[in-house]
């Protein structure tokens, strides 16, 4: 049977400071720049959520990305748009906010949301130039 990816891009800008506090405010400093500013800096996020699967006979389609778009959005996007990802988002609290632990935790609301969608890929841009990945493994 063949498989087919789809993709559904939604965007969120939220502020985070990279930190971690179990070092000193210098090793913080040297190991993240200006990503450690203790005044915040923001970035306009996009995510891209990827499900695979075969094509409904009947609607030719994987999943509905309009569907896909409503539950990203209720169980994602609407707990981090306009946030500080540092003080304000609950499943981020005791976590550095790099981008590699909020595709992790997105992974871990949206995996059971999308289901029995199988969602097969996150990839996560910080920056034009900068994206993370991650399949579930
Ligand atoms: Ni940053």
């Amino acid at each position: 049977m063949p498989l087919v990816t789809v993709t559904r891009r939604l965007t969120f800008n939220a502020a985070h400071r990279v930190h971690n506090p179990a070092l000193s405010d210098e090793e913080n400093t040297r190991l993240f720049g200006k990503c450690n500013n203790p005044n915040w800096h923001g970035h306009n996020y996009v995510l891209e959520v990827s499900l695979t699967g075969e094509p409904d006979p009947i609607t030719g389609y994987v999943i509905d990305l309009g569907e896909v778009k409503r539950i990203v959005e209720s169980e994602f996007v609407s707990q981090v748009d306009h946030r500080n990802l540092n003080l304000e988002v609950p499943f981020l609290q005791g976590t550095n906010p790099t981008s590699e632990n909020i595709i992790l935790a997105c992974w871990r609301l949206l995996e059971p949301a999308l289901r029995p969608g199988r969602l097969s890929r996150l990839r996560l841009w910080e920056t034009e130039n900068n994206y993370v990945e991650y399949d579930g493994r």
